[in-house]
This record gives C-alpha cells, sequence and structure tokens, in this order.
C-alpha cells in the first residue's frame, strides 16, 4: 500500500529494499526531542497567524506531549515504513488527534524540518561539549597548580631539549583546548539561525511569522534565503571540523601519556581505574583508555571527510544525499564526549613520578642553552660564537661522560679563557627553570600564575 502521508499518487507501496534503503529512522529518532520541540513551535506560529484554531492547537499540543511520552515510556513504534522521526511522530498525530494533527504540516516541508531539527540538535551537541571541554582544562590547570615547579624534561624531535615545569606541560594543553572551544562557540553563534519556514526550497504563500518561530526555538533569527535554508550542511562540517582539531589535541595528550607511563619514561602511572591486564602477561597494565583515545580522531576525520564528501557536489537545495549528514554527527559526537571525559578521569588519575622526571630533565646536556645565554649575558660573546663555545664544551662533556656542571672551571676556561665561577650558577635544572621569566616562559612562578589566571576564569 502506497505511503500514508505521501502516497496520493501512489498506487502501490515501495519495494522492500526501497523502504530499507530510504528509512533513517533507525538512526535519527534520536532527534525526536527537537522535532517535537519545533512542531510546537511551529503550531503556535500557525495559531497566531490564524492558520489554526485554538482548539487545534490545544489538541496538537497535548498529542506532542503524549508522544514524548510514549516515546519516553518506550511505548512509541518506529516504524520504517514511515521513513523517518518527522513522519513517525506526524503520523501518530493524526492518529491520536486526526484532523487537527492533519494541519500541523501546513507552510513546512521536511526539508526545512529535518533542517531545524538537525540544527538544534548540533547546538544541544556544542553546549554538552563546551561544558566538558571546561572541565578537563579545569582538571589539567588543578593538576597544573599542583606541579608548577615539578621539574620535566622539555623536548624538541623528541630529544631532552631544555628543561620545562610538568604543569607548564599541561598547560600547554589548556590552551589548545581552549582555542577548541572557541572553534565550537563561533560554529554555536553562526548555525543558530532558524530554517523553519523555508519550507520545501521556494518558501510559502502562507503568511508564516518565521521571526516568532525563530524566537521560539533560541534562534538569533531567521535564515535568509530559503534555498540555502534547505541545502546548506555546513553547520554541521564547521561543527565536525572543530570536533577534528580537537580530537587532534586529544590524541596528542593521550600519545604523550601512553609513552610517559611506559617503563623506558617512567614519567607517570595510572591507577587500575584506567589500565588493563594483559591476557597472557600477567605484569602488564596497559594504558587502553589514552590509546583509545588517541585512535578516535580516526573516526572524527572520517566522520568530517565522510560529510563533506557527500556534500560537495550536490545541486541546490534538498537531495535525499543529505540524510546522509546525520550518523557522521552523531558518531563523531559519541566520540567526543567519551574522549573528553576519559581523558578528564586519565588527568585527574595520573600520578606523576617526579624523581624520575627530574633526573630526565638533566639528561642530555639539557643546560647548554643556559651556558650559551651565559656567555652572552656576563661576557658579551656574541651568540653565534656563544654556540659554538658550548658545543665544544658540550663535545668535552660527552668525551668525559660527565654533566656539563662536572667539568672543571680550567677545562672550561681552555676553550673559553673569560669564562668564571659564575657558569655554575645556570648548569643546574632548577637554575634553568627559575630563568625562564619571559612571558609565555617555563619559569615555575609563571606557570603558578597561569595556572591560577585558568582556574579563576574557568571558575
Ligand atoms: N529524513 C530526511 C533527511 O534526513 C528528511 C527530509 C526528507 N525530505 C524529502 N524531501 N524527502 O534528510
Amino acid at each position: 500500500t502506497a505511503n500514508p502521508q505521501w502516497g496520493g499518487r501512489f498506487a502501490s507501496g515501495p519495494a522492500a529494499i526501497m523502504t530499507e534503503i530510504n528509512a533513517s529512522v533507525g538512526f535519527d529518532k534520536i532527534l525526536w526531542r527537537q522535532d517535537i520541540k519545533g512542531s510546537l513551535a511551529h503550531a503556535a506560529m500557525l495559531h497566531k497567524v490564524g492558520l489554526l484554531n485554538e482548539t487545534e492547537l490545544a489538541e496538537i499540543q497535548q498529542g506532542l506531549s503524549d508522544i514524548a511520552q510514549e516515546i519516553i515510556n518506550g511505548d512509541f513504534t518506529f516504524s520504517p515504513a514511515l521513513e523517518d522521526i518527522h513522519m513517525n511522530i506526524e503520523a501518530r498525530l493524526s492518529e491520536r488527534i486526526g484532523e487537527a494533527g492533519k494541519r500541523l504540516h501546513t507552510a513546512r516541508s521536511r526539508n526545512d524540518q529535518v533542517a531545524t531539527d538537525f540544527r538544534l540538535w548540533v547546538r544541544d551537541a556544542i553546549d554538552g561539549l563546551l561544558d566538558q571541554t571546561s572541565a578537563l582544562m579545569r582538571s589539567l590547570a588543578t593538576r597544573a597548580l599542583e606541579y608548577h615547579a615539578t621539574p620535566m624534561p622539555g623536548f624538541t624531535h623528541l630529544q631532552v631539549a631544555q628543561p620545562v615545569t610538568f604543569g607548564h606541560h599541561l598547560l600547554a594543553y589548556v590552551e589548545m583546548l581552549s582555542r577548541d572551544s572557541t572553534r565550537l562557540h563561533d560554529a554555536r553563534q553562526r548555525l543558530n539561525e532558524c530554517p523553519l519556514g523555508s519550507a520545501a526550497l521556494a518558501g510559502t504563500s502562507f503568511p508564516i511569522d518565521r521571526k516568532m518561530t525563530a524566537t521560539e526555538l533560541g534562534f538569533d533569527r531567521p535564515t535568509a534565503n530559503s534555498l540555502d535554508s534547505v541545502s546548506d550542511r555546513d553547520f554541521a562540517l564547521e561543527f565536525l571540523s572543530a570536533l577534528s582539531l580537537q580530537a587532534m589535541h586529544l590524541s596528542r595528550l593521550s600519545e604523550e601519556i601512553v609513552m610517559w607511563a611506559s617503563a623506558p619514561f617512567g614519567f607517570i602511572t595510572l591507577s587500575d581505574a584506567f589500565t588493563t591486564g594483559s591476557s597472557i602477561m600477567p605484569q602488564k597494565r596497559n594504558p587502553d583508555a589514552a590509546e583509545l583515545v588517541r585512535a578516535k580522531i580516526g573516526r572524527i576525520l572520517g566522520d568530517f571527510t565522510a560529510l563533506i564528501t557527500v556534500m560537495k557536489g550536490l545541486p541546490l537545495a534538498y537531495a535525499k544525499d543529505s540524510q546522509e549528514d546525520k550518523e557522521p554527527v552523531f558518531d563523531a559526537t559519541e566520540a567526543m564526549t567519551l574522549s573528553l571525559a576519559a581523558m578528564d578521569g586519565m588527568i585527574r588519575d595520573l600520578k606523576p613520578n617526579e624523581a624520575r622526571m627530574r633526573e630526565v630533565a638533566g639528561m642530555g646536556f639539557s643546560t647548554a642553552t643556559d651556558l650559551a645565554d651565559w656567555l652572552v649575558r656576563e661576557l658579551r660573546v656574541p651568540f653565534r660564537t656563544a654556540h659554538h663555545v658550548t658545543g665544544r664544551l658540550v663535545g668535552l662533556a660527552e668525551k668525559k661522560k660527565c654533566d656539563l656542571a662536572d667539568l672543571s672551571l680550567q677545562e672550561m676556561q681552555d676553550v673559553e679563557p673569560n669564562i668564571h665561577a659564575g657558569i655554575f650558577d645556570v648548569l643546574t635544572v632548577e637554575s634553568s627553570l627559575a630563568s625562564r621569566t619571559s612571558f609565555g616562559g617555563t619559569a615555575p612562578k609563571n606557570v603558578q600564575h597561569q595556572a591560577q589566571a585558568w582556574l579563576e576564569k574557568l571558575g
């Protein structure tokens, strides 16, 4: 039998496989709250402009609220024959309240309906992820304050470069996450226009009030072009691209956690709560949560790639291809929600091994730059020359298998005769750290202030 919602010109029903490929209700039922909210706003507007009478509006409102209850109670039957969540709810409404239910779709199309529902859903998702991101930033800043003076090796090329503090390292991720937040805020602001009332693609002849529905649904204004309104999905893509960048950041932090927790590094331990054992190797403690967060970028960037590929060749306005917009967004949101929660858990859980980090911080002649800087500052040696002199001293220490601080004054003077004993003051990890007071530098005082400032800002 033909579709009860749009089957007027159809003599018979679709092939089973047609129903199957066409149906989205299996995944878009997650939009039910947004769909009902949108329908309530639309109905109120239709009443205001005289297209629904008082009774009809009341019946629709009651019907939709009963349907919400049915869905919450698990009593609602989602039918693939009715394609999507929009027609499932509308058909049920007509079933429950009759004529009035059939009037709801006046001056509306599923095209503007789905665009509205989906924007509402993405907006909620952004709000949830922003909260989670703030929570993670708070955890990172809390740990950063705790370890603002704890030395650790700073790396470039994964070679020990210069000492930094553990707190400074954690705050680097707070900066990244704060940019991720601004990208989400930005996407939210741009998506916050209401497509409802654009109808199928051309607008409508009914005297609708689009400002009213926009305001009712918390949008800043109605969208300005009906064709754009029903075909645009760049709000979803912008969301996915913001999530891709954020997932990349979380992946980098995860990779560091995995490295830090390994025996050769031994910088941190994760408790039983955030590790798993091996089925064969009894001694193992694996950082699976970090590994999984590290991997989520694969899904999330894949979701972005999937959707932008779906959209790239679509002529205006709506085409059914757009129905493929939802699963990537749902998938990426779920992956990011999980990742943020797991990362927050790990950051609160991890225990730094301060002695080990201090030990490695001093390896690899990590204060060589301090020595070169001292030559510039104290002896007015040009930096390039100082770099060369220091290189020779490093070579000497390497040959003697000792640290820079273990070279005698005489040995140093053999390389640069003006060096005096004051040089030994700048060769320790602690003095190196304390000297990095330039804005944004790793000096413990700086880090302490930054961590405090973040905690204040994050509330
Ligand atoms: N389920 C559809 C989607 O997600 C709703 C819009 C259908 N519109 C149409 N003209 N068939 O895109």
